[in-house]
């Protein structure tokens, strides 16, 4: 899915936090926003997500208006799990989604292979670690196939395994879904790793976009 935007503009009170005249996210690939705290990066994904209202402009998704909600997702940096087990969780959207069991059954598996969840998926969400929070919230995220994915610092404070995990799972959804992943992060190695785009934010401004050559 790509995305357009355009003139976009978000204000507390009479501050002005997010101002952003043009930016393209371009679709099946990978974009790093990259920035100081309080540059507006989460500010910039809740728009996106169409979790909060705009003050101005426009973010077209494949050219139209309206946040296409059922097929993009989002994860947040402390990630929300429902009460249950692991594979409560994972399967979650794909019982709303009235997915067939044996199909659903395949795909939690899948993804529990891939994210080293599959010891775990019996066990309940809340005595998981963090790094297995942060993957069930992920695994969660992708069983659906979203056509694009919003993560909001997803390894802040991981391991570099777990963090490693996490990369190697968005580099196979975008080969092999070509979703179109946006990632928030602190950490310009993990960008250099993961993204085909680095977008750099400041005050709320873009200071800078890499393009990076295909891989
Ligand atoms: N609900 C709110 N009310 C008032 N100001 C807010 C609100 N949410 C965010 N802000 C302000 O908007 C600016 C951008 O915040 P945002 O959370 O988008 O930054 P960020 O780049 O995600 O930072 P961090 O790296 O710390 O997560 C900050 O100055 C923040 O204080
Ligand atoms: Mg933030």
């Amino acid at each position: 899915m790509e995305l357009n935007i355009c003139g976009l503009k978000k204000m507390y009170g009479s501050r002005e936090v997010l101002s952003i005249r043009d930016l393209v996210i371009p679709s099946g690939k990978i974009t790093a926003v990259l920035g100081p705290n309080g540059a507006g990066k989460t500010t910039l994904l809740n728009l996106i997500a169409g979790l909060e209202g705009k003050d101005g402009g426009r973010i077209l998704y494949d050219g139209r208006e309206d946040p296409p909600f059922r097929e993009m997702t989002m994860v947040f940096q402390e990630p929300y799990l429902i009460s249950g087990t692991v594979r409560k969780n994972i399967v979650w959207p794909l019982k709303i989604r009235k997915i067939e069991r044996p199909a659903a059954e395949e795909r939690v598996a899948g993804l529990a292979d891939d994210l080293g969840l599959r010891g775990l998926l019996d066990r309940r969400a809340e005595r998981l670690s963090a790094g297995e929070r942060q993957k069930t919230a992920l695994a969660r995220a992708l069983s659906f196939r979203p056509r694009l994915l919003l993560l909001d610092e997803p390894s802040a404070n991981l391991d570099s395994k777990t963090t490693a995990e996490i990369e190697r799972m968005l580099r196979k959804m975008r080969e092999t879904d070509r979703t179109t992943i946006i990632i928030v992060t602190h950490n310009q190695a993990q960008a250099e790793r993961t993204a085909d785009e680095m977008v750099f934010l400041n005050n709320g401004r873009i200071s800078g976009h890499i393009l990076r050559e295909m891989r």
